[in-house]
């Protein structure tokens, strides 16, 4: 079974550590995509201070379609090009936007959410989708977030497969 260890006291540095330690624990013993983003979904939300959403989308054709999350129910189909998640597929880059309301075409599925950070899945140069945190604080993302977080995707990429979730 697997434990999770607190994060309380550490600093941001340290809570990306204690999750990259703790995502390689768990994809020591399973390859499968699906079940490895929904507990990555739990070991986030549990860790990460100050969220009120984090979860993935799947690329199916020309559209993303939601995955595991955490948070409020959210809106399934995002168009690539639309929204912030939309728009950092479509440009395969990791985009932090400190104010949501300050964003063109940003898609509002909880009123709470304030900024935002989404970090494409980019794996043998294919998309299969993104990773999206909702903060309720104006400005909760940085540059530390998008490495801690992009060195969790590298990680979740290379131990699991995702032939059945992308199409
Ligand atoms: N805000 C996102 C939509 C997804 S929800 O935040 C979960 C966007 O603009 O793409």
């Amino acid at each position: 079974m697997h434990v999770v260890r607190s994060v309380a006291g550490l600093s941001k540095a340290g809570i990306f550590e204690e999750l990259r330690q703790q995502l390689t624990g768990l994809l020591a013993g399973e390859r499968d995509g699906l079940a490895n983003c929904a507990n990555l979904t739990a070991l986030i939300y549990g860790a990460m201070p100050a969220l009120n959403w984090a979860g993935f989308y799947f690329i199916r054709g020309a559209e993303l379609v939601l995955g595991p999350f955490q948070g409020q129910v959210a809106c399934v189909r995002i168009a690539l090009g639309k929204g912030v998640c939309g728009t950092a597929a479509e440009r395969g880059e990791t985009l932090v936007v400190p104010d949501v309301h300050a964003f063109p075409g940003h898609i509002a599925c909880d009123a709470a959410s304030r900024s935002e950070i989404v970090v494409p899945l980019v794996h043998s140069g294919r998309l299969l989708g993104v990773l999206d945190l909702d903060s309720p604080d104006p400005g909760r993302f940085d540059r530390e977030d998008a490495e801690g977080l992009g060195s969790l995707v590298r990680l979740l990429l290379a131990g699991s497969d995702f032939e059945r979730l992308v199409g």
